[in-house]
């Protein structure tokens, strides 16, 4: 027993020391989010009177044509370098042919045009997979109960070139049919289109999360069976991995996990393996999810900053979410 104080046993590292007032902690931030890392999607409607909030996405709306240029203009005015666009279609014009998906005039090429044209220079991103516009709600054509792979990658090709045609920037993949990455590069390169840029959702897995999103698109009662012959199985890592290597390898400018928060631990090993641009996709489920909590009063709105820093924690380059413009207006006013 020493009777000593000075020479009295001591914590060897007093990590409290660095957390004892904000500027010292400033100091010695590791991550931080701006709104450059952030990527806002927009649901655009061509239905008369489906405009509006979604009910299972409180905060959201189905946006008109009009709508999506005012979105654009606000994500110019807040440093939101990018918006995606997911269309809302007739559904009564729903086909198992999906001919709708190539149509220069559906709703969601006229959504490019108008974006392009109000602010030429947002990064315009689409979506690239046959559910808006399919009869039976799958991303890719469906025989006899069956995802056709290779007839469905022809009519994404097609789909694709046409929105590129319409002046989209950034393609995001998000059927996961094999060896659409390659195709879309290749007809991409001999159409013209060398400059635009796929974003692949290359470890997308088939998640219960997308539930608010489908009622957003008008797909919920579409949908026949799951998709589970084609997205991934939230158990498995390495096959997620091998999806990633896969597209970067077939050509994917940047990469895509989906869904986000329940599957940082793949964020971060596509980041440390591959090196690429990665970005996370904080779905629709994961927003109804903090969103109602919030609005029920049994969360903080902090939690939603904080759930995107996590992101970039992560090893995420940036975040599709749709708290993109009430995140980047908080940042702007920090
Ligand atoms: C389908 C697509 C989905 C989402 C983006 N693209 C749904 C699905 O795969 O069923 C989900 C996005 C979200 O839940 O916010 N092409």
């Amino acid at each position: 027993m020493s009777a000593n104080p000075i020479i009295a046993p001591f914590p060897a590292t007093r990590l409290r020391r660095l957390r004892q007032n904000a500027n010292i902690r400033a100091m010695v931030t590791e991550t931080d989010l701006s709104a450059h890392n952030l990527i806002w999607p927009i649901f655009v409607t061509e239905v008369t009177g489906a405009e509006g909030e979604i009910a299972s996405m409180p905060g959201v709306e189905r946006l008109t044509l009009d709508g999506a240029k005012r979105a654009a203009e606000r994500a110019a005015e807040l440093g939101i370098p990018s918006i995606c666009i997911f269309p809302h279609s007739d559904q009564d014009l729903r086909t198992e042919g999906c001919e709708r998906a190539w149509d220069p005039d559906n709703i969601g090429n006229l959504a490019i045009r108008a974006i392009k044209e109000t602010v030429p220079e947002l990064v315009v991103m689409t979506d690239i997979a046959l559910d808006p516009y399919n009869a039976n709600g799958h991303d890719g054509l469906v025989r006899d109960g069956v995802i056709l792979n290779d007839e469905s990658v022809e009519a994404l090709v097609r789909m694709a070139l046409v929105q590129a045609e319409c002046g989209a920037d950034l393609l995001g993949p998000s059927d996961m049919m094999d060896g659409r990455i390659g195709a879309l590069r290749t007809a991409l390169e001999a159409n013209s289109h060398k400059d635009v840029a796929i974003l692949s959702y290359a470890a997308k897995f088939a998640s219960g999360f997308y539930g608010p999103f489908r009622d957003a698109v008008g797909a919920s009662g579409r949908l026949v069976g799951d998709k589970k012959t084609y997205q991934v199985n939230p158990a498995n890592r390495e096959e997620a991995l091998r999806c990633v290597a896969r597209d970067l390898s077939e050509g994917a400018d940047m990469v895509m996990v989906k869904p986000g928060l329940p599957y940082l631990d793949i964020c971060r090993e596509v980041k440390d393996r591959f090196g690429a641009p990665t970005f996370a996709y904080q779905v629709s489920g994961e927003y109804a999810m903090l969103e109602g909590a919030i609005r029920a009063g049994w969360l903080s709105r902090d939690t939603v900053a904080e759930s995107l820093l996590c992101f970039r924690r992560a090893g995420c380059d940036g975040i599709l979410t749709y708290f993109a413009p009430e995140v980047a207006e908080a940042l702007a006013h920090k």
